[in-house]
């Protein structure tokens, strides 16, 4: 058996997998972001190690925990975990959504300039990367900053709780703006600006390679068998990628979780576009191209669960007829935590535009899901005027369990969507992972082209592309009308 972690922002998800790819149970502990201030996002780590001692053994339960050979996890990235020498975490691990380091990122892209971040690794920056908070860190928290001795992403730190290394993988690092993505190594004279040096950065794997095995006392306590192998473990949208067979050139797939993220894998590296498009290292040995949205679901849950102040999300959907678009539907601008993809924008925010007397509560639903699939469409008309032939994708993450978005999507996007046999993506991918690192098959694609089957595919109703096609024109204007009231 293989063990796969979804390290997600608002859950850690755990899936036990058989060699042949059947998941035999899944498990899960949730736990709370904090919003100090508008825009900030933080995390406890030790609410996700916490999710790891609970959630493991209750996966464990009934099955024979002898047989797990692997463990592999699909994290949360960007996230900066930073631990003093004695491994303590300094400060709360600062999310791949949060917005903070808008000056950091000003100086990034401003005084180095965007041409020396694409030479040296490939991107520029945004918000969200680790590098533009280790400046904020640098600056707003010197003292805590003097004291790292350890720099590490979300998932690298259960890795090293698990093993006692200090790991990454290529596919996370990419994400920090300190990785020299095309050689896929770290940039020394990124840290240099950083104020690090190569001794505090995490050694550096392919996703699919063995960092080590579990702690015994580690082992003992989860009650998995000693020897079992960690995999370094990918980036929670490479592992997503792995576990809905987005692999290899011609492939892609969109993740609706929190963030909405179309990710598209390349053969080489795509040299000069991250300033448009992430360009980071994928799972499999090769690159991708990658789209970024900040908030996906989460403007769902934020609107149905906070907002109208109920549970019941398919409810709330079931009154939507999505066969027809209709002109006077309200507009909805999805940027709640600012924007990362195409915006760069950290004071970006939402907006419902165009209400009358006649608009109603689901009429606002609605809203919501179409504004969120106007987002992912953005990064796909990258991608598009990059030269991809954007026809096919997978769809994974929470909000591909509701028929009325992904058909939506597909009408907005006039692509065919494919559900592979698990939504479960960053997990499932985790498993895959690890057992390329525990030997049972030769390579991701070799995993992948054997257990990643399709449930279902969703065709775009193309009458309605063409309706979408003139609000989304429509749309497109709204962030500059409303830029300045954002400020
Ligand atoms: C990708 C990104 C998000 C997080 C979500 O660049 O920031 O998709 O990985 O967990």
């Amino acid at each position: 058996y293989f063990i796969g972690v979804d390290l997600g922002t608002s859950a850690c998800k755990f899936l036990l997998m058989d060699e042949r790819g059947e998941i035999l149970n899944i498990t899960s502990g949730s736990y709370d972001v904090e919003y100090p201030r508008p825009g900030w996002s933080q995390q406890n780590p030790e609410d996700w190690w916490r999710a790891v001692r609970e959630g493991v053994p209750e996966l464990l339960a009934g099955f024979d925990a002898s047989q797990v050979a692997g463990i592999g996890c699909g994290g949360q990235m960007h996230g900066l975990v930073a631990l003093d020498e004695k491994d303590q975490v300094i400060r709360p691990a600062i999310l791949w959504n949060d917005g903070r380091t808008g000056e950091q990122v000003r100086f990034l892209n401003g005084e180095v300039g965007i041409s020396r971040l694409l030479k040296l690794t490939g991107n520029i920056a945004y918000a969200g990367f680790t590098a533009p908070k280790l400046l904020w860190m640098r600056d707003e928290e010197s003292e805590l900053f003097s004291r790292i001795a350890h720099v590490l992403l979300p998932k690298d730190y259960l890795n090293h709780l698990l093993t006692g290394e200090y790991a990454t993988d290529v596919s996370d690092a990419s994400g920090m703006l300190l990785f020299d993505v095309e050689r896929r190594t770290w940039s020394d004279e990124m840290l240099e600006l950083c104020g690090l040096t190569p001794a505090q950065m995490p050694r550096v794997y392919e996703s699919y390679e063995p960092i080590g095995t579990l702690l015994p006392e580690v082992a003992d306590e989860l009650g998995l068998p000693r020897g079992v192998v960690v995999a370094a473990g990918a980036g929670d949208n490479a592992a997503a990628a792995v576990g809905t067979g987005a692999v290899g050139a011609g492939t892609m797939n969109i993740s609706l979780g929190t963030s909405g993220t179309v990710f598209i894998p390349t053969a080489e590296f795509a040299s000069g576009v991250g300033d448009r498009i992430h360009s980071f290292c994928h799972a499999d040995g090769a690159w991708h191209l990658m789209g970024c949205i900040l908030s996906a679901a989460s403007c769902n849950a934020w609107w149905v669960n906070d907002v109208l102040g109920t549970d019941d999300m398919a409810a709330e959907q079931a009154g939507i007829d999505g066969s027809s678009a209709r002109a006077d539907l309200p507009y909805f601008l999805p940027y709640l935590m600012g924007e990362r993809t195409p915006l760069n924008d950290v004071n970006a925010r939402g907006a419902f535009v165009g209400m009358s007397m006649s608009t109603t509560r689901s009429d606002l639903t609605r809203a919501v899901l179409e504004g969120v699939a106007f987002a992912v469409r953005d990064s796909v008309e990258i991608a598009r005027s990059l030269g991809v032939d954007v026809t096919t994708s997978t769809v994974c993450g929470g909000g591909a369990k509701s028929r009325l978005w992904l058909q939506m999507l597909a009408d907005v996007l006039g692509i065919e969507l494919v559900l592979p046999t698990t939504e479960q993506g960053p997990g499932y991918g985790g498993a895959m992972l690890a057992s390329v690192a525990a030997g049972a098959y030769p390579s991701v694609a070799a995993c992948a082209g054997a257990i990643v089957g399709e449930r279902e595919r969703i065709e775009p109703k193309l009458e309605l592309t063409a309706a979408y096609e003139r609000r989304y024109q429509i749309w497109h204007g709204l962030y500059p009308a409303l830029r300045d009231t954002f400020e």
